[in-house]
């Protein structure tokens, strides 16, 4: 009964997804009737519908089914059901683990094919999100569906915390540690993948395995930045330190880049230091996609930018400290110590104080605002870079204020990082120079003409690189042919996709990334420019 109501259900909803995408060209029936879990499979419209978009807002696909793994053993039974059935080498499924679905390019989506929900897997099966082991090496064991902020709640009740964040940590822990996981820590910590004990993760033949630098390390390092290519990343191991209850925060401005990027390495480089260090880039901007991600103040969240710039290109340093209120004075000192080696202009000091779950999650009170206006589900045509230092200064030159004329429609940030805090074993690909620099183009298109702009801009800012021989890399990284992704991993490739012969060995995982094609599966690249 329950497999023929299935087996109805997938029916039509292979013919909906046909309908509202036009591409699907006729009705499949699709063999997973078969498929018994914990969990529950939906083909519920509404399901299919938000399983068919993503925080860049530029294109959907829909999936047959979105399935509620309520364990690691559900999303093995999916996996392995795809592997010998759905999927088989004459099969088209593939399947997409979908996080928070903050990717910007369909990366989370499968047209036409399986959809699983990480954050169900979160919240199943009495799972708690996170599980807190304290002690001198403590560590919290994350859900792969659990958002950052829930293991940052939970870690925090131990009076712990993880070391290395992301901006915005409405995220789940899956989701970025397929990427990297990258923030103003970074560059004493590493990315959040230099910061994983032990995954256990689900590979693309539906096998269940736990992995660790000791064990099935090549596995573990493969998923690591891996893009979702080798395995479904159920649980995470993830290093704490003991939480600071405060953090001072401070913001200062740069006219001169060359200054600006000195003081950064300066900071980045030396033992004492901030606990933090990002910088962003301002450039006549106005409006309130401006402030998105600066509520730095709460009485006056843009107010770095009544500074009069005269028409000049700033860069903001933003640097934190972490501290407890026994501490206050010798952090005091500490901050006023750092702050006096720096060369910036001195009338643009701008300090507060927060507690240290406000300052990790600031990024949300800025999504709040944007939510109330109905600027937050909007396209995000986003471009974020790796660029090696040796270049950064021609980089700079050439975009802000040439290239880019303001940044009214979001933030750019900037800020270095160090190659010795990343494992060149993962699959994270980044420049080969002991120093870069994140430069991220976070733009929000509100109308279509701002859309054709910013990637117009973003287009003209990678021609300047190919041009100008900068050998940057993308992170977050969006390419749509073999030959493009190629030329992404450089000499990594042969490795990558070695790994993807053994453990996803049918090309059923993660589709929307691209690299990869399963022989037969449905995918549309119109939708996708
Ligand atoms: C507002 C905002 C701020 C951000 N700030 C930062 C930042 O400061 N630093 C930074 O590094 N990144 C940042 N990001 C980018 C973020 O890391 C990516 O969006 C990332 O994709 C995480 O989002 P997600 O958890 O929703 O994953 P999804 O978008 O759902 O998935 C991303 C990819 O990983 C795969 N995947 C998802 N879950 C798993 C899993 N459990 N196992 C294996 N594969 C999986 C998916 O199939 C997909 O290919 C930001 C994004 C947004 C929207
Ligand atoms: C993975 O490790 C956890 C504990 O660390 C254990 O409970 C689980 O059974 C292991 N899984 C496998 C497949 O070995
Ligand atoms: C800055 O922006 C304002 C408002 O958009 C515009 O009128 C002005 O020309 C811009 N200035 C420069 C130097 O681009
Ligand atoms: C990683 O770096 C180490 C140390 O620099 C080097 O010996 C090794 O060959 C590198 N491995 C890979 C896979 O690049």
């Amino acid at each position: 009964m329950q497999s023929s109501s299935y087996f109805l259900h997938l029916f039509v909803a292979v013919a909906l997804a046909g309908a509202a995408t036009m591409h699907v060209s006729a009705p499949v029936a699709l063999p997973l009737g078969s498929l018994r879990l914990e969990g529950r499979l939906s083909f519920d419209e509404s399901d299919l519908s938000s399983a068919s978009r993503d925080f860049g807002n530029r294109g959907r696909l829909l999936p047959a089914v979105v399935v509620r793994p309520a364990s690691a053993a559900d999303v093995a039974a999916t996996v392995r059901h795809v592997f010998r059935q759905g999927g088989g080498r004459s099969g088209t499924l593939t399947v997409a683990a979908r996080g928070h679905g903050h990717s910007l390019h369909g990366q989370a989506q499968a047209a036409g094919g399986v959809v699983l929900s990480m954050e169900s897997l979160a919240a199943g099966g009495g799972m708690t999100p996170a599980v807190v082991w304290p002690g001198a090496e403590a560590y919290v064991d994350a859900s792969g569906g659990a958002l950052w902020i829930d293991v940052l709640r939970e870690s925090l009740k131990q009076g712990m915390a993880p070391k290395s964040w992301t901006d915005y940590l409405h995220l789940t822990v899956g989701g970025t540690l397929s990427n990297a996981g990258v923030s103003g820590q970074a560059f004493r910590h590493g990315p959040q993948i230099s910061n994983v004990l032990q995954l256990e993760v689900v590979t693309g033949q539906g096998e269940v395995m736990n992995c660790s630098d000791k064990e099935n390390a090549d596995l573990f390092h493969a998923v690591l930045g891996g893009l979702g290519q080798f395995g479904i990343i159920t649980r995470a191991r993830i290093a704490l330190e003991p939480a600071p209850k405060m953090v001072k925060w401070t913001r200062v401005l740069y006219s001169d880049f060359r200054s600006f990027m000195e003081d950064q390495e300066m900071l980045t480089s030396s033992m004492e230091s901030f606990d933090y260090v990002e910088g962003f880039v301002i450039i006549n901007r106005t409006g309130i996609l401006n402030s998105w991600r600066s509520s730095f103040d709460p009485q006056d969240p843009v107010r770095a930018s009544k500074f009069d710039s005269g028409g000049r290109v700033l860069f903001c340093l933003e640097m934190a400290t972490n501290f407890n209120r026994e501490e206050v004075e010798s952090k005091n000192k500490q901050v006023e110590r750092l702050l006096s080696k720096l060369r910036y202009i001195p009338s643009t000091l701008f300090q507060s104080e927060v507690s240290y779950l406000e300052f990790l999650d600031r990024v949300h009170v800025s999504e709040l605002k944007l939510r109330s206006v109905g600027l937050w589900e909007i396209p995000h045509p986003w471009l974020n870079l790796f660029v090696p230092r040796s270049r950064i200064h021609d980089f700079a030159r050439e975009v802000f204020g040439k290239i880019l004329k303001d940044n009214s429609n979001g933030p750019i940030l900037l800020y270095p990082l160090n190659r010795i805090k990343w494992d060149n074993r993962t699959s994270a690909v980044i420049p080969d120079e002991e120093i870069f620099y994140l430069v991220a183009f976070l733009s929000s298109a509100p109308s279509q003409s701002s859309l054709e702009q910013a990637l117009k801009l973003n287009n003209e800012v990678l021609e300047f690189c190919n041009r100008a021989g900068i050998r940057m890399k993308q992170y977050l990284p969006h390419y749509t042919t073999q030959e493009e992704w190629r030329a992404h991993f450089g000499d990594q490739w042969d490795r990558f996709s070695q790994r993807k012969e053994i453990y996803d060995p049918l090309n059923i995982l993660a589709p929307g990334q691209r690299i990869f094609h399963k022989a037969g599966a449905r995918f549309s690249s119109s939708t996708w420019q």
